[in-house]
């Protein structure tokens, strides 16, 4: 059956982290489409390459799973992402980037999803890659299925605005601490919404962006005593999953911009806006151009 694809902007606000699935498997057109967009995008956008695989449960994975340490609960996944990146500098940020892009295409089969940054077997989905080549890591898995829970509540939760910082704490003009003020029917104002409501590890939304003229410039703050540096992250040998983060908002930002015709590119351009914050890296400027 052909269907009229969906909105970006759509997507983004009907995905949520979807933690029970039902036991029926992905079918095999869903699984084809899935495999297609997952060969079709490998290189993020600052040149990471990456590979994927679209790993169908198997029946042993079912116990597999449930061994899975992740902090959330995911009951009966059929399905799971799977995917290494070659390190480079910004390996993370790709990764983030490539895999979110596939979680829309997901979600747009009427898929369900979650992110698995957390404690996984990393062997064990490594395999399902033909296992790691020296210079690659894989830093989360995203579990997939036809979703057995409804997100309705929750994405009702998160436009109504709790679970989700305010765009006055996330988005700045000029430089931090100035909130962002777009004019009456600015554009941007979707595409800043498509980055709020982006998912990110334990929900902690590290993303800041600020705005000088045509440029975006993208910030990672990170959050005190997670992720990087942690011990906990350090005992787990967990991935530094808020540059994963980053990557995600990027995704958000460049497809919501693309599909309004706001057209734009990356670049590695770090402005001078003074001294920042402890804790604050600049990690890249989406910079429009103008037609
Ligand atoms: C990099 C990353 C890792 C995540 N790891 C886990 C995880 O291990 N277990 C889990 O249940 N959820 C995980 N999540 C999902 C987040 O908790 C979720 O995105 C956030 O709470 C916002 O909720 P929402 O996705 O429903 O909007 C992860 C999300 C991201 C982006």
């Amino acid at each position: 059956m052909q269907t009229m694809p969906r909105a970006i902007s759509d997507l983004i606000n009907a995905r949520y982290s979807c933690r029970t699935y039902r036991a029926d498997p992905l079918t095999a057109d869903e699984q084809t489409r899935l495999t297609e967009h997952l060969t079709a995008h490998t290189v993020g956008p600052f040149g990471s390459r990456a590979r994927f695989a679209l790993a169908a449960a198997a029946a042993d994975d079912r116990a597999a799973l449930k061994r899975l340490g992740t902090y959330g609960f995911i009951k009966g996944a059929t399905g799971f992402l799977v995917g290494a990146v070659r390190r480079t500098a910004k390996d993370l940020e790709d990764y983030g980037y490539l895999v979110e892009q596939a979680i829309l295409a997901a979600t747009e089969l009427g898929l369900g999803t979650c992110w698995l940054g957390g404690t996984f077997t990393r062997s064990r989905f490594a395999a399902r890659l033909g296992g790691l080549e020296r210079d690659e890591t894989m830093p989360a898995v995203v579990s997939v299925g036809h979703p057995g829970d409804d997100g309705t509540e929750r994405i009702r939760e998160r436009q109504a605005g709790s679970r989700r910082l305010p765009a006055s704490s996330l988005f700045f003009e000029e430089r931090f601490g100035v909130p962002l003020a777009l004019a009456e029917g600015d554009s941007f104002a979707t595409v800043l919404e498509g980055v709020r409501v982006a998912p990110s590890a334990s929900n902690k939304q590290p993303w800041r962006i600020v705005r000088r003229g045509d440029d975006w410039h993208f910030y990672l703050e990170r959050t005190r005593g997670y992720g990087k540096g942690s011990p906990v992250f350090a005992l787990l040998r967990l991935a530094d999953l808020q540059r994963v983060d980053l990557g995600i908002a990027m995704c958000h930002f460049e497809l919501a911009a693309r599909e309004l015709g706001l057209a734009g590119k990356w670049v590695l351009d770090e402005p001078d806006i003074g001294s920042l914050a402890q804790g604050v890296e600049y990690t890249a400027t989406w910079q429009t151009t103008r037609a």
